[in-house]
C-alpha cells in the first residue's frame, strides 16, 4: 500500500500552517525564530523572565517570524504557591538544611562567591524571582495581552485558563508525564498535550518516551498528542509518527543549535555528554528533572542528604550554591546542566536550520523505505 498523502501533515502542521511536524522548545530566542522560518515551530520558555521582559522578548520574536506560528511555554504548576516572598519562604527552611548546604561547600571546595544579580548570562539577565501561582499569572497576562498562537504549560493542569486563552484565540498546550495527568488535561478540553518520557532534558515523569506516547494517544483522541524526550534524529520523528503521535516536541538537541546563547562550556558538556552520562534527580526544586550528572547528584543520594523540601523551598535552599558552582566553574561538580539522553546522538554544532533539514530527510527516508512515499 502507497501513501496518498504527505506523512508529515498532521494536525498540528495543518492548524498552525507548518512543514514539518517539529517543535523545538528553548530558552534562546534565535534559535525559535531559525526553527519558525525552516518550517518547523518553535516554543519560548520565559521562566525566570519578568512581564516586562517578556513582552520585549515577544515583540522581538513577532517582528522576525513574519506572522509564522511559534508558542510560548510557562512554567504553572499545582505544587507552586498561591503567593509568598522570598524573605518568607526562606524563614520555613530548616536550619539542618543550610547547615546540609554548609557542609557540600567545604567538601567540594566552592567558594562563597557569585556574580550578582542583573548578570546577562546566555542572552537572559539573572534576577531573584520566586515562582508563585501570582507570578505565573503575571506572565500568562503577556501571552493574552499578545494573543501568541499557542500557550504551553509545563508540569501543571492549565485548566483554569483554557477558556481564557480560547476566548482569545489562544491554543493550549500541556506537558504530561503520566497517563492520568493527560486525561485530566483532555477533560479539561486542552488542544494538545506533550507526553514527556522520562529520557528528556528538563523536568520530565518517570516514563519512558515509547511506553507513553501510545497509551496517550490513546488515551485522549482525538486531541493530538506530542511525543517528548529522547528525539534528536529523523528516524525518531518516523517512530513517533508510527506510535500515534501529530509530531515530535524536542529540547535537548537544540542545546546544540549554531544560533543558541548558551555559554560555550555547557553547550561542549552537551556536546560530550553520552546518554548514560545524565541523571534525574529532584534537589534541584523539588521536581524530578534531568541534567548532565555530576558528583554533587551523588552526595544527595546518600543517606545524610536531608529530605526534598515543597516548592519553592529547594530551590530557593540550593540556588546559591548552584550559582556559585555555575561561577565558579568548580570542576567536575558542576551546575546541573539541563540535558536528555539524546545527547549520546549530538555530537556537533550546526545551524539550526540544518538539524530540521537533516531530521526530516532522514524521517522521508525511513518512510521511503518502508514504502510509504509515493
Ligand atoms: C535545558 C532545558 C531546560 C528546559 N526547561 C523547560 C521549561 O522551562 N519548560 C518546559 O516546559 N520544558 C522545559 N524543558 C523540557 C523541554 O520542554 C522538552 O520537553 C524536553 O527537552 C524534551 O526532551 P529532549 O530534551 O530529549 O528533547 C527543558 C529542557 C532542557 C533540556
Amino acid at each position: 500500500m502507497r501513501a496518498t498523502k504527505n506523512p508529515l501533515e498532521t494536525p498540528l502542521t495543518k492548524e498552525f500552517g507548518l512543514q514539518y511536524p517539529i517543535v523545538s522548545f528553548g530558552h534562546c530566542r534565535d534559535v525559535i525564530v531559525e526553527v519558525c522560518n525552516a518550517g518547523g515551530m518553535g516554543v519560548f520558555g520565559v521562566a525566570g523572565l519578568s512581564p516586562e521582559e517578556i513582552d520585549i522578548e515577544l515583540k522581538w520574536i513577532e517582528e522576525r517570524v513574519g506572522g509564522k506560528a511559534f508558542g510560548v511555554d510557562v512554567i504553572v504548576s499545582g505544587s507552586m504557591p498561591q503567593t509568598g516572598t522570598m524573605e518568607e519562604f526562606e524563614a520555613q527552611i530548616p536550619p539542618g538544611h543550610w547547615a546540609w548546604i554548609e557542609k557540600l561547600r567545604k567538601e567540594f571546595n566552592i567558594p562563597n562567591t557569585r556574580l550578582p544579580d542583573g548578570t546577562v548570562i546566555g542572552g537572559r539577565v539573572r534576577q531573584e524571582r520566586v515562582a508563585t501561582q501570582e507570578s505565573a499569572r503575571e506572565q500568562l497576562e503577556v501571552l493574552l495581552e499578545h494573543r501568541v498562537p499557542l500557550f504551553a504549560c509545563a508540569q501543571g493542569n492549565p485548566a483554569f485558563i483554557i477558556p481564557e486563552m480560547h476566548a482569545r484565540g489562544v491554543k493550549v498546550l500541556g506537558l504530561i508525564g503520566l497517563v492520568r495527568q493527560a486525561v485530566r488535561e483532555h477533560q479539561a478540553g486542552i488542544d494538545y498535550i506533550v507526553a514527556h518520557g522520562q529520557d528528556g532534558g528538563g523536568h520530565c515523569g518517570p516514563i519512558g518516551t515509547f511506553t507513553l506516547t501510545p497509551q496517550v494517544a490513546r488515551a485522549c483522541a482525538p486531541t493530538p498528542v506530542l511525543a517528548a524526550g529522547g528525539v534528536g534524529c529523523g528516524r525518531q520523528v518516523a517512530a513517533a509518527l508510527m506510535l500515534g503521535a501529530a509530531g515530535v516536541w524536542t529540547g535537548t538537541a537544540w542545546l546544540t543549535a549554531k544560533e543558541h546563547d548558551i555559554e560555550p562550556w555547557y553547550q561542549e558538556k552537551v556536546l560530550a555528554a553520552r546518554s548514560e552520562d545524565t541523571v534525574r534527580t529532584n534537589w534541584g526544586d523539588g521536581a524530578f528533572r534531568r541534567h548532565v550528572a555530576s558528583r554533587i547528584d551523588e552526595r544527595w543520594a546518600q543517606p545524610d542528604a536531608p529530605p526534598i523540601l515543597p516548592r519553592p523551598m529547594q530551590s530557593i535552599l540550593t540556588r546559591e550554591l548552584t550559582l556559585q558552582i555555575h561561577d565558579n566553574k568548580v570542576e567536575n561538580v558542576y551546575y546541573p546542566i539541563g540535558c536528555g539522553q539524546t545527547a549520546g546522538l549530538l555530537n556537533e554544532v550546526k545551524p539550526a536550520r540544518q538539524i530540521l533539514d537533516e531530521w526530516v530527510n532522514e524521517c522521508l527516508e525511513a518512510f521511503e523505505q518502508y514504502g510509504l512515499l509515493t
